[in-house]
């Protein structure tokens, strides 16, 4: 039996070596793969064309290469019956944690605002507020949102969260569903997008929600393109109602040329990279879960299908 394999090109020698390491006994077949589809029992892929799931009667599970499993749930031809997971491992997880950090430090510190000083040899000071008086609100209490929040409280941030069922989380204020997303939106400065996308959450960050966020307040959006609504976003950064933003997801990837994010000047701009799946811990969380099924238990972090994450 055989694991195929959909990854980049560029890192499919990374994989390969590590899914070797971590599973010595499964042949690895690398995408595409012309031979018997009846001896692939998992796949673990980005991306896969529409229906080409299909064709592997011996399927057991789907592992997504990354934490959004969109890009399996919006194809209508997945094969029906065959689990699919989430990509949970902990270099994910660390590399998320480093690009809030990062994202939230800069506009906290208001580091657009001194690179355009810089540029014009201004030597002026803008007033800091203390990290406490700053009030970051993380859209997803997940895996990658917690973590993220986490790392936050201990900076002293004054974090909040919002998911879809209630939570307790010591440290963080926690809103929930439809009626406390604007109560949300409303004490929150600093708004970070951690969200899967689903139907719910298509487009859930329009005017109305920038309009219920205080003056001013920086957006950090690593979800996914489709939670903004691209128009209503410049719109709210010419108003000035959106201060600044750091965007690593679009609608459109690779955003076309002719974007006005790529010389917006307060926004920063990078090419979804908030976070990388990393073979080695992401290979050992996949072979923990292959042995799991052998073994009879149940798969961790196997996604909900119809609920869409
Ligand atoms: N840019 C990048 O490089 C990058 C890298 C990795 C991941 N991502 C994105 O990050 C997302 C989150 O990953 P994760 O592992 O943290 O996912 P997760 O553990 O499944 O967490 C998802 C969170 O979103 C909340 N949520 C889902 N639908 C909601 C709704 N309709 N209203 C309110 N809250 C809702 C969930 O609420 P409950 O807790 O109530 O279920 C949960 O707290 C991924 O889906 C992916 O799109 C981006």
């Amino acid at each position: 039996m055989a694991l195929l394999l959909k990854v980049d090109i560029d890192r499919g020698d990374a994989w390969q070596k590590a899914l070797r390491a971590c599973l010595p006994d499964m042949t690895i077949h690398e995408w595409p793969y012309d031979g018997d589809p009846a001896e692939i029992e998992f796949a673990l892929v980005w991306a896969p064309p529409r229906g080409a799931l299909r064709r592997y009667p011996n399927l057991r599970a789907i592992f997504s290469i990354g934490a959004g499993i969109d890009h399996l749930a919006s194809d209508p031809e997945l094969p029906e019956g065959v689990p699919v997971v989430r990509m949970v491992e902990p270099g994910l997880t660390a590399g998320m944690i480093e690009y809030v950090l990062l994202a939230v430090l800069t506009h906290h510190r208001f580091m657009l605002d001194y690179a355009a000083q810089q540029r014009a040899r201004i030597w002026r000071e803008i007033s800091q507020i203390a990290a406490s008086q700053r009030r970051v609100g993380i859209m997803g209490l997940g895996v990658l949102g917690s973590a993220a929040a986490d790392t936050l409280i201990r900076l002293d941030f004054d974090v909040a969260g919002w998911s879809r069922s209630p939570k307790e989380r010591t440290g963080i204020t926690c809103f929930h569903g439809r009626d406390g997303l604007f109560p949300f939106l409303a004490r929150t400065d600093i708004l970070v997008c951690l969200l899967p996308l689903t139907p719910e959450t298509d487009g859930i960050l329009d005017a109305r929600a920038f309009s219920a966020l205080p003056s001013g307040a920086a957006l950090i959006s690593i979800g996914r393109g489709g939670h903004v609504v691209e128009e209503d976003l410049l719109a709210a950064l010419e108003s000035g109602q959106i201060g600044s933003a750091t965007l690593d997801v679009f609608r459109q990837e690779p955003l076309p040329e002719d974007s006005p994010f790529w010389t917006h000047p307060r926004v920063i701009l990078t090419p979804h990279v908030a976070s990388m799946t990393i073979p080695d811990s992401a290979a050992a969380a996949v072979a923990a879960n292959i042995r799991r099924l052998r073994a009879g238990q149940p798969l961790e972090n196997a996604v909900d299908l119809q609920r869409g994450y």
